[in-house]
């Protein structure tokens, strides 16, 4: 299973992906490219720190990067990549996406980092987690693959919390590749279903 891992910033996702692979986690799988929209991330270091091809994108060339780097790979996997990615390269291949909140709640456009986490604790409720989803039309509306939940303390701060998310989506990341990899899965309706 050939990846391509589409990063904006830290990459703490990526590495999970990386040491995953590197661990005997993930056995089917490499990472082909990583793609940064950032020519700053840390996310390249530690992709060259591990041998992987590294390329970094412009707005102005997006569209076809990524439809020639798609085209070589079996998944997509966004792990904090900030563009929305243009309708004309979905359907080229299986694209799924991380997000540090439970979907359908806490996504759309903008949502990203403290915003999301802000908004949960915001709204009161007494649970928050991780999702990794499809990447379809609809922003943070694609079908579920997996999701992890935890809890919002009192003392919660939007920091803390997004802290605290991280390391479900280090988990959740890696074993929805894992289930990928391994089951054929059947989407019906909203439904991801690994037989
Ligand atoms: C992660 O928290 C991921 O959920 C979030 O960006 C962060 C990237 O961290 N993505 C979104 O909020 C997407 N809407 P990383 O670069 O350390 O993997």
């Amino acid at each position: 299973m050939k990846l391509a891992v589409l990063v904006s910033g830290n990459g703490t996702n990526l590495q999970s992906i990386i040491d995953a692979i590197k661990g005997g986690y993930l056995t089917d799988a490499e990472i082909s490219y990583v793609v940064s929209s950032n020519p700053n991330a840390l996310a390249l270091h530690r992709a060259e720190n591990n041998g992987i091809r590294t390329l970094i994108i412009r707005r102005n060339n997006m569209l076809e990067e990524l439809n020639k780097i798609f085209l070589q790979v079996d998944i997509v996997v966004l792990a904090g990549f900030l563009w929305v990615i243009p309708d004309d390269l979905l359907g080229i291949k299986p694209i799924i996406n991380v997000h540090p909140s439970l979907l359908p709640l806490f996504g759309g456009k903008g949502m990203y980092g403290t915003k999301v986490t802000e908004a949960v604790i915001e709204s009161g409720m007494k649970v928050s987690g991780a999702t990794v989803h499809f990447v379809t039309k609809d922003i943070d509306g694609g079908q579920i693959i997996l999701q992890k939940c935890m809890e919002v303390r009192d003392d919660d701060t939007p920091e803390s919390l997004l802290e605290r998310t991280h390391p479900l989506e280090h988990q959740i990341i890696v074993e929805a590749l894992r289930q990928m990899s391994e089951k054929k899965y059947k989407i019906i309706g909203k439904r991801v279903i690994f037989p």
